[in-house]
């Protein structure tokens, strides 16, 4: 598997994701004198007290921007994008790093070159070299032509490196190397490569803290940290909830009841946004009808806690048995059906989770283990 992309690699925007899909309930104030081929703006408002809310086109990604926060965010990244500073942006896991290292990048005057992102944990300490500088035809057995580094690949570009934090100690004073503006060598090459591409990184972790255990070299972290934007997680951040629903409902044809917006507002979200999403296509997913309601969503949710000691799979496995029996009314064959198991399996599983009762609805989460706040994913 190919751990990272090239921009060239992702999808044609489709009409689904333009703007103008976008649900109507919000007034529309203005439709996007920006627009252009990569990006249209939908300006709207419902009251005079909440702030617009934006809808960004970024490169195949569809960004709402309507939290005072994140438009705070958004200013400072209109900014920065116009520098070539190196930028840090920190974050929890799924708060939307890698859309504003996007956003960077279609801001900045480097938006018709290329954008390619790189995820330093996902790749083995051995080949990460060779995919930021590349290498010569034969500079080792296997290397039969030349390969072209990422540097160079976001020549002019963006070169967005996630995960920074986990980028191998040895190749970190190799980047400090490029980010001070020396030239490198392809992997058995002879000739000097100098590098224009402007670099973003991101981290979920604290920086600070790997270097105070010298897992990361103070150095680079202080040429990183000469810009940072902090993503802020989505339980300070609630008014982006209605229309992050809006928009990963759109093509769905479902919509929520008022009262289930009010849960997913008061949820703690340790996973972000990447688990709104997933609880809204699970949702969809198992809905009767095409309003869901506080019955449609996980029952963390429904108690407002989250798990103190993350999801183990029991736990995952549970809810979702609960979850479908509360689509069905509490019918365990029904639900049974819908998860490819036999009745006898589910009422077992019931009883080894304590979780036997007569079902209907709400009473799925009485007597759960909720507790203690939210954890990180
Ligand atoms: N402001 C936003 N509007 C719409 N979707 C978003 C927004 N921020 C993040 N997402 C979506 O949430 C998911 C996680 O975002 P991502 O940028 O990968 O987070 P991170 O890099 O911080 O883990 C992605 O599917 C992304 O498209
Ligand atoms: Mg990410």
């Amino acid at each position: 598997m190919n751990p990272f992309r090239r921009e060239s690699d992702r999808l044609t925007p489709t009409g689904a994701e333009s703007p103008t899909a976008v649900p109507a309930h919000h007034e529309r104030l203005s439709v996007g004198s920006e627009s252009d081929n990569a990006e249209s703006l939908v300006k709207r408002e419902s009251t005079s007290l909440r702030p617009a809310v934006r809808h960004l086109y970024l490169m195949g990604m569809s960004a709402i921007i309507a939290s005072r926060s994140m438009q705070r965010v958004m200013e400072k990244v209109e900014k920065v994008a116009r520098t070539d500073s190196t930028v840090l942006i920190g974050g929890e896991s799924g708060v939307g790093k890698e859309l504003i290292a996007r956003a960077i990048h279609h801001y900045s005057p480097r938006r018709e070159r290329p954008f390619v992102d790189l995820n330093c944990a996902a790749f083995p300490e051995n080949l990460i070299e060779s995919e930021l500088f590349g290498y010569e035809k034969g500079a080792f057995s296997g290397a039969d032509n030349v390969k072209l580094g990422m540097f160079e690949t976001a020549s002019g570009g963006t070169l967005f490196l996630d995960e920074i934090g986990e980028l191998d100690t040895r190749m970190q004073p190799k980047l400090l190397r490029v980010l001070d503006g020396y030239p490198y060598y392809r992997l058995g090459g002879a000739r000097k490569v100098q590098s224009t591409a402007r670099v973003v990184t991101a981290t979920n972790a604290g920086l600070e803290d790997a270097v105070r255990r010298g897992r990361f070299r103070s150095d680079l972290y202080h040429r990183l940290d000469a810009i940072q934007l902090h993503v802020p997680p989505l339980r300070e951040r609630i008014e982006d909830i209605g229309p992050l629903c809006e928009l990963f409902l759109q093509s769905t044809g479902c919509s929520l009841r008022e009262d289930a917006v009010a849960l997913l507002q008061d949820y703690s979200w340790p996973g972000n946004i990447r688990e709104l999403r997933n609880v809204l296509n699970k949702a969809v997913v198992f809905a009767e009808g095409t309003e869901l309601t506080p019955a449609d969503l996980p029952a963390d949710i429904r108690g407002k806690t989250a798990p103190t000691s993350g999801y183990s799979l029991e736990r995952i496995e549970e809810q979702t048995i609960l979850r479908a029996l509360d689509q069905t009314g509490g019918h365990q064959q029904k639900a049974a059906d819908i998860l490819g198991i036999s009745r006898r399996t589910l009422i077992r599983k019931l009883k080894t989770y304590g979780s036997v009762r007569t079902h209907g609805g709400a009473s799925h989460s009485a007597g759960r283990g909720k507790s203690g706040p939210g954890v990180g994913l």
